[in-house]
């Protein structure tokens, strides 16, 4: 089995926590794109989608889906998102593809938050992967500053603005311990949007596709 055909596996299985009649929150990245591929095929049966970055929200109306400003619905029941890294407290690093802060609005109103990822995303402690930081584009070297006084090496991610109009640091050579705190800590910088850790409010599930089939956590 390859990497994709995991992803497709957990992102389809995530169709058993959607609700029919109701919106979707919508993730970003490759394996939410099979996700988004599932909801194609239950379109009817759904109310539509909130999504999380201009490449979901492209996808889902290519398909048929419609997709919703945020501030117009009340709930989510559900958000599903992939996630870079997992660790066994269901905390994740999130981001790789710069969407992080949608992603970490649209979890925050989503009753349940269902992970999808395949089996190289889970580890003991998160940190390999580096730590993606949205931050207002004038902040960028004072911020950077900051994330070096706190043991990171921040590495700025040349050609990337986000959604929002603003840049990312990758900030590699930590070893994550405490995620929640760490979260809180980095958000408490000044010109930091947010950070892709997704600690204070982590998954509720998570898939797993993995060689033997869909894991769930
Ligand atoms: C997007 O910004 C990320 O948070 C993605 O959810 C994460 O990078 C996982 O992406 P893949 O599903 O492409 O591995």
């Amino acid at each position: 089995m390859t990497q994709d055909e995991k992803k497709k596996a957990a992102g389809w299985a995530a169709l058993e926590y959607v609700k029919p009649g109701t919106i979707v929150g919508v993730g970003t990245g490759s394996t939410v794109n099979h996700f988004i591929d599932a909801l194609g095929s239950i379109k009817e049966k759904i109310d539509g989608a909130v999504s999380s970055s201009e490449a979901s929200t492209e996808k889902l109306k290519s398909l048929g889906i419609d997709v919703f400003d945020l501030n117009e619905v009340d709930s989510l029941s559900v958000y599903v998102d992939g996630a870079d890294e997992i660790n066994p407290q269901n905390h994740m690093i999130k981001g790789g593809g710069a969407a992080l802060t949608r992603e970490k609005i649209v979890a925050a109103v989503a009753e349940k938050f269902i992970c999808i990822v395949d089996d190289t995303k889970e580890v003991d402690v998160l940190g390999e992967f580096p730590l993606p930081v949205e931050v207002i584009p004038m902040a960028r070297s004072y911020v950077a500053r900051q994330l070096l006084k706190m043991g990171g090496d921040p590495v700025y991610r040349e050609g990337c603005i986000t959604d929002n109009g603003n840049v990312i640091l990758d900030v590699y050579g930590l070893k994550i311990t405490d995620p929640v705190a760490l979260e809180t800590q980095i958000n408490a910088i000044v010109g930091v949007v947010t950070n892709g850790l997704f600690a204070d409010r982590g998954a509720d599930a998570l898939l797993i596709g993995a060689e033997s089939g869909v894991i769930k956590k």
